[in-house]
């Protein structure tokens, strides 16, 4: 019987959603398809931990080995959301040599060897899509390489951590300690495995790589992007900030002059007054301009379980709609032209 067979790397706070979005969603899921969404196979580190969702009354088949998925001929889809990246840009390019396509969440993996891994997917014809790698549940990778198609971006700007923004939101608004904030964003699932990811501004760097490649179709290195995070950041700073009108946001800024790009993340001081002061706890925000359409805003959940395993989800039926049109695709536009890059010195 005709369906889309699905092995999922991880089930962790994303792959939990997959799998709890798949099910709640299957008629949908069917009717856009035509054919049921099955998760055949999971991969997990520990198979009796207690999860978001009772694998034990799934169908799906829990594992300890990534052969046991990206072996099985059965498999189309493997949607990788364990994290982490040799082990992870083994399995993908793994999946790849079997034919299979592959959904992920992976940033750090995607902005570090994103070229290796398009051109493992196009060599085997295979996919590969990672919405869910940038902002969450809002749909920017899409908005960027459809919205933009025809157009010329000329800056893309925003806040791109959720983790951050919660802890500089909690510190402002209710004036909850820097450590205590943090604690809470690893609580609700929003924090990378290892946090110091998120509040040293690597996260929101390896996503500004990945957005700025998509935007400019140029080259993106990660020791490109100049970064700071707000690990130094104190709840003093943020009232002080207040006082004279401001916000503090960890913003990642990226513009392309037609020649030469200007990256990098840092905490800045926005104006009380301005959208970005709005954009309040793990919620992203991404303004891009672009040359045709002006300027265009994405607001949304940037973390959490939920809003990430829906863009995964959506990845999953485009490569099911590919599938059955038997075309290969990806959130890959060949660079023109190998950037030059500004300092933000100049
Ligand atoms: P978690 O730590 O919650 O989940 C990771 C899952 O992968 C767990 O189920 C774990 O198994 C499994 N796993 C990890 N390493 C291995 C391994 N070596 N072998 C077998 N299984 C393994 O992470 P998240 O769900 O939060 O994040 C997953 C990915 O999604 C990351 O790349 C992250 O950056 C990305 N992401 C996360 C978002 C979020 O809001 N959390 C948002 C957007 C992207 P076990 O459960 O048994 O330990
Ligand atoms: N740790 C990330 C964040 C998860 O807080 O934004 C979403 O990519």
């Amino acid at each position: 019987d005709a369906k889309v067979s699905v092995g999922l790397l991880g089930v962790g706070v994303v792959g939990s959603g997959v799998m709890t979005l798949i099910e709640k969603h299957q008629k949908k899921l069917m009717h856009q398809l035509g054919c049921p969404v099955e998760v055949k196979k999971a991969l997990v580190r520990d198979p009796n931990k207690k999860r978001a969702i009772d694998t034990g009354a799934s169908e799906t088949v829990l594992t300890l080995d990534a052969a046991d998925v990206l072996d099985d001929p059965e498999i189309d889809v493997v949607i990788e959301v364990m994290g982490g990246i040799e082990e992870a840009r083994r399995h993908i390019l793994s999946a790849f040599a079997a034919g299979k396509h592959v959904v992920t969440a992976n940033k750090d993996l995607v902005a570090l060897h994103g070229a290796e891994l398009h051109e493992a997917a196009a060599q085997n014809n295979c996919d590969l899509y990672y919405e869910a790698s940038v902002a969450g549940g809002i749909p920017i990778l899409r908005g960027i390489t459809d919205g933009f198609a025809s157009d010329h971006i000329e800056q893309v700007m925003g806040i791109v951590n959720g983790t951050t923004n919660f802890i500089l939101t909690k510190m402002h608004q209710e004036g909850v300690s820097y450590d205590d904030a943090l604690a809470q964003a690893q609580e609700l699932g929003f924090a990378e495995a290892d946090p110091a990811a998120d509040v040293e501004g690597l996260d929101a760097a390896r996503k500004m790589a990945i957005l700025g490649r998509l935007a400019f179709s140029t080259y993106i290195d990660l020791d490109d992007i100049d970064v700071t995070g707000i690990n130094g950041i104190e709840l003093a700073d943020l009232k002080y900030a207040d006082t004279l009108g401001f916000t503090m946001k960890l913003i990642g800024f990226a513009k392309f002059d037609g020649k030469r790009v200007e990256i990098n993340v840092q905490p800045a001081l926005i104006s009380r007054n301005h959208p970005l002061a709005d954009v309040k706890n793990e919620y992203n925000a991404v303004y891009v301009y672009g040359e045709a359409v002006g300027e265009a805003m994405f607001y949304g959940a940037g973390a959490g379980s939920m809003p990430t395993a829906a863009a995964i989800i959506s990845d999953a039926v485009t490569v099911g709609k590919n599938m059955h049109r038997g075309v290969t695709g990806s959130q890959f536009i060949e660079p023109r032209f190998k950037k030059e890059l500004k300092s933000t010195d100049e």
